[in-house]
């Protein structure tokens, strides 16, 4: 490895520019080149960031035969994360793939595989564990301040939020909402708790919005899921109840909470009337006295809070970048979203054979 960590660009739509756009401010990183299967996509991309003289191409594998990667950037859409990052893993690349992990569980499992027999390290790009408020909230959980842990509901959900492009294309984006928004829910709900393994899903996925063109312009365009519900049971005696929405008649599917023996941590989704956004609570019982409180998202660094606020993205290609520098670990382990893909494949399979299924998880 060189003074520069080498990083090419698998993948050139919406999210490629989340990537670059922190790429360019490391002066650690160089890029050195970028692929996307729609002609003429890649070299534009690169151009927009005045790397002229950065190579672009075609395909996957026509950029893993003609530059040497340190680390890569998977932004293909779903349904093409499992064969970009397998390619790139072979080729000696640490990857960093966009969520969801991928389309069916044998595919996240494959990329598992491919990790382990490579060496090279593969993270999901789940930002959101960068946000400050978020890891307040993972680390009161994992300090046991809530006892055991028995039961988990996923909140938030939006009222109008049909992303559209690739995202509603079954053939492209595998799943809608569920693997969209579902992923970030699930990762939330079950990171904090130490993502016990899924045992049995019963779910229930709907299209209503997306097949209506009173909210959704091109109905016929649609077919993927716009709302999705499911009841999930964990190993180690805990619930887990999953709601997610594209859209809706309301403002939020109701909070997210964790409820412990010895308390509870509740993040309430939506605005209250002051129009301040989401707020988190603590409930505890000390000798007998109910306590409910707001942890404070603007805490001041100081010695108690390991975690200074910073930008979640930044954090998220910062992390991947010092990762690859110390040839992993991975920051957000594909070891570990295996368990949140696994719950995505059995809400899929449950909602289509309407009727409550197993998840079995293919040794790695
Ligand atoms: N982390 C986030 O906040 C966030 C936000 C939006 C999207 N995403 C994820 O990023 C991924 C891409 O989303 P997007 O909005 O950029 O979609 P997009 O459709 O705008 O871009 C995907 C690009 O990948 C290219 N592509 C597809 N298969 C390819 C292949 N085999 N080789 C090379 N290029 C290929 C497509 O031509 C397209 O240009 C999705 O998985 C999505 O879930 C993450």
């Amino acid at each position: 490895m060189g003074d520069k960590i080498r990083i090419g660009i698998c993948g050139t739509g919406g999210i490629a520019h989340s990537h670059m756009n922190n790429y360019v401010k490391f002066s650690d990183v160089e890029i050195v080149g970028a692929c996307d299967i729609v002609p003429g996509k890649a070299r534009a991309f690169l151009d927009r960031y005045d790397l002229t003289n950065v190579p672009a191409f075609e395909s996957v594998y026509d950029m893993i035969k003609n530059v040497e990667m340190d680390g890569a950037s998977v932004c293909t859409y779903n349904t093409t994360h499992a064969e970009c990052t397998i390619a790139l893993l072979e080729a000696g690349a640490h990857v960093l793939c966009e969520k969801p992990m991928s389309f069916t569980l044998q595919e996240a499992v494959e990329m598992v595989r491919a990790s382990r027999r490579t060496g090279k390290f593969l993270t999901i790009g789940f930002q959101p564990r960068f946000d400050f408020m978020r890891q307040r909230v993972d680390s009161i959980i994992q300090s046991g301040a809530l006892g055991k842990v028995y039961y988990v509901q996923s909140g938030g959900g939006r009222r109008r939020g049909i992303p559209g492009g690739t995202f509603i294309d079954s053939s492209k984006a595998g799943f809608g909402c569920l693997g969209d928004i579902g992923c970030y829910s699930i990762d939330e709900c079950l990171h904090a708790i130490g993502y016990p393994k899924p045992l049995t899903v019963s779910a229930v996925a709907t299209d209503y919005f997306g097949k209506n063109p009173k909210y959704w312009p091109e109905p016929d365009k649609f077919d993927v899921d716009d709302f999705s519900v499911a009841f999930v049971r964990l190993e180690g005696d805990v619930t887990f109840v999953f709601k997610q929405s594209w859209a809706m008649h309301a403002d939020s599917l109701g909070d997210t909470l964790w409820l412990g023996t010895e308390g509870a941590i509740k993040i309430i989704n939506g605005f209250d009337e002051l129009r301040r956004p989401s707020r988190v609570m603590y409930f505890t019982d000390i000798n007998g006295q109910h306590l409910d409180s707001y942890i404070e998202a603007n805490v001041p660094f100081n010695a108690y809070t390991t975690v200074r606020p910073r930008d979640m993205w930044e954090g998220k290609m910062r992390s991947f970048v010092d990762a690859i520098k110390t040839n992993g670990p991975a920051p957000v382990p594909a070891e570990e979203i295996l368990y949140n893909q696994a719950i995505i494949d059995g809400i899929y399979r449950s909602a289509k054979l309407k009727k409550e299924v197993e998840i079995e998880i293919p040794e790695i």
